[in-house]
C-alpha cells in the first residue's frame, strides 16, 4: 500500500483497490482520524486520503472529480461556523463531488437538515465498521448524483421588467413543456408562484390557489420533501407540480429567507427543474431566491416604461450583488411594429447588454388559452409563439445541464395518430 503526504503534516494517503471509490476524508482532529482508520481496517477503498484540518480548509486537491469520488468530512454541527462553511463547500466546491458528514451528537432532525443542505449520508460518531460500509454503498450509488439524468435540480427564475409584460405566461408555458418532455424519464419539475400576493400562475393552469404556501410556513422546521409534494399542486395534463398564492391576500413579509432556502434546497433535491415566478416587487426575501438560482430571465417588452423598469431591475441586480447570476432578457410581444416604436439596438443601448430573445405576440392564441387554463398546445398544436417560449427555455436548460437534456426536450411530440393508436393507417407502403 502506498502512502502518500499532502503538504501538510497531518495528511495520509493509502492506496489499494477493492471498493471501486477514491475517499478523501476530512477529520477535526487525529484522534477521529484514527478512530475511522481503526474502524475501516478491513475496509479497502481504491484510494483513501485523510487529513487533519477543519471544514473551513478543505484542500483544492479534494475537489477535482477525477480524483476523489466521494468526501467524508467531520464538522461541528452545533458550531453555526461549520454548518456555514459546509453549505459553501455544497454550494460551490462540491457539486460533482458526493459528501457525506461525520458528527457527533446529531439529531434526527440535523440529519434531515444536512440531507436537505445537500448531504447524502450522515456517519454518526461513535460508528461501527458496517456503518461506514452502509454510508460507502450509498455514496456510490449516489456518486456522479450531479452528472446526466441524476444532476442536482436548477432553479429558473422569472423577473419582469414592467407590469404585465408577461413574465407568468413564460414562467407558466415554460413549467408545462420541461414537466411533459421529461416526465417519462422520471424527472420532476415544479412551478413556484412567488408573487404571493397577486399571482396568476394557478388561474392560468386552472388550479384553485389554495393554502400550500401557507402549510409550508406553518411546518417550518418540520419541513420535508414528503410535506411539500403534499403542498404542491399536481398539474394534470403536464404533472408540473405547482404551489399556488396563498387563498387571501397576505403580508410579503411571511416569507423569511431561512423558509425559502430550505424549499428550495429540498426542490433541487427532488426536482429537475424549479421554475420561479418572482413579484413585481422587490422584497427582503427574492434577493435569497435570485441568489439561489441558476438562470434569471428577465421578460420586458418595447415599450418606454418597461424598458426602463428592465433597466432598473438590471441595475437593482447588480447592486444586490447578484450580478455573477447569468441573465436571459427577454422581449416578449415581438412584433414587426415593435421595431418602429424602438429598434432591438437601440433597446440594447439602454440596457447595456443584448436582448437574447423575442417572443412573438399572439393575444388571441396567450388569452384563450390562459382564460381556458390550459398549456398553449391544447388550443393550437404548433404556434409561433408556443416554439418561441420552447426554444427559450431549451436553450437555458442546455446551458444549464448536460446535452441529454436539451435533445429530450427536442423529441418530437406524438401527433394526434400516434397518440390515438393509428400511426400505420395512413403511411404509404
Ligand atoms: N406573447 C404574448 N402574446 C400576446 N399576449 C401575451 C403574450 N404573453 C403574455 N400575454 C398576455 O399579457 C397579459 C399579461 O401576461 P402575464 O400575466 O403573463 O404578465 P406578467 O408579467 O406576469 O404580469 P404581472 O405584472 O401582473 O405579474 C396576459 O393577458 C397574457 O395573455
Ligand atoms: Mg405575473
Amino acid at each position: 500500500m502506498d502512502l502518500v503526504h499532502l503538504s501538510t503534516k497531518d495528511d495520509v494517503y493509502l492506496d489499494n483497490s477493492t471498493i471501486p471509490l477514491s475517499l478523501a476524508a476530512q477529520f477535526m482532529s487525529r484522534k477521529a482520524e484514527q478512530n475511522f482508520l481503526v474502524k475501516c481496517r478491513d475496509i479497502s477503498f481504491q484510494r483513501l486520503i485523510t487529513r487533519i484540518e477543519g471544514v473551513s480548509s478543505v484542500p483544492k486537491e479534494f475537489h477535482q472529480k477525477d480524483s476523489v469520488d466521494v468526501l467524508l468530512v467531520e464538522v461541528n454541527i452545533n458550531q453555526p461556523d461549520d454548518m456555514q462553511y459546509l453549505q459553501t463547500l455544497l454550494e460551490n466546491d462540491f457539486v460533482n463531488i458526493p459528501v457525506i458528514v461525520t458528527a457527533s451528537d446529531v439529531t434526527l432532525n440535523m440529519t434531515r437538515e444536512l440531507m436537505y443542505m445537500g448531504v447524502v449520508d450522515v456517519l454518526i460518531q461513535p460508528f461501527t465498521e458496517t456503518d461506514i460500509l452502509t454510508v460507502m454503498k450509498r455514496a456510490c450509488e449516489k456518486n456522479g448524483r450531479h452528472d446526466g439524468l441524476t444532476a442536482k435540480g436548477k432553479v429558473i427564475s422569472f423577473i419582469k421588467g414592467g407590469g404585465g409584460v408577461g413574465a407568468t405566461t413564460l414562467a407558466v408555458q415554460s413549467g408545462c413543456f420541461l414537466a411533459t418532455k421529461l416526465a417519462k424519464y422520471g424527472m420532476d419539475v415544479s412551478l413556484l408562484d412567488m408573487d404571493i400576493q397577486f399571482g396568476t400562475a394557478g388561474l392560468y393552469l386552472d388550479m384553485q390557489n389554495d393554502d400550500g404556501l401557507m402549510g409550508i410556513l406553518a411546518a417550518r422546521d418540520r419541513m420535508d420533501g414528503t410535506l411539500l409534494k403534499g403542498l404542491f399542486n399536481k398539474h394534470d395534463t403536464t404533472g408540473l407540480n405547482v404551489l399556488t398564492i396563498p387563498r387571501d391576500v397576505v403580508p410579503m413579509d411571511v416569507i423569511s429567507d431561512d423558509i425559502i432556502l430550505r424549499i428550495l434546497r429540498i426542490l433541487r433535491q427532488e426536482h429537475k427543474f424549479t421554475i420561479v415566478d418572482m413579484p413585481g416587487v422587490w422584497t427582503p426575501w427574492s434577493a435569497k431566491i435570485l441568489e439561489n438560482s441558476d438562470m434569471i430571465i428577465l421578460v420586458t417588452e418595447i415599450s418606454i416604461s418597461a424598458i426602463s423598469q428592465a433597466k432598473r431591475q438590471l441595475d437593482a441586480l447588480q447592486d444586490q450583488g447578484l450580478g455573477d447570476i447569468p441573465v436571459k432578457v427577454v422581449i416578449n410581444r415581438f412584433t414587426n411594429k415593435s421595431e418602429k416604436v424602438f429598434s432591438i439596438h437601440s433597446v440594447e443601448e439602454v440596457l447595456e447588454r443584448r436582448i437574447d430573445h423575442k417572443i412573438p405576440n399572439d393575444y388571441k392564441l396567450v388569452c384563450n388559452a390562459e382564460n381556458k387554463g390550459v398549456p398553449l398546445m391544447n388550443i393550437v398544436s404548433k404556434s409561433k409563439v408556443d416554439k418561441s417560449i420552447r426554444d427559450l427555455i431549451s436553450e437555458v436548460v442546455g446551458e444549464l445541464t448536460d446535452v441529454d437534456i436539451k435533445s429530450y426536450l427536442a423529441e418530437a411530440s406524438p401527433s394526434f395518430m400516434e397518440r390515438i393508436g393509428l400511426r400505420h393507417v395512413f403511411t404509404k407502403k
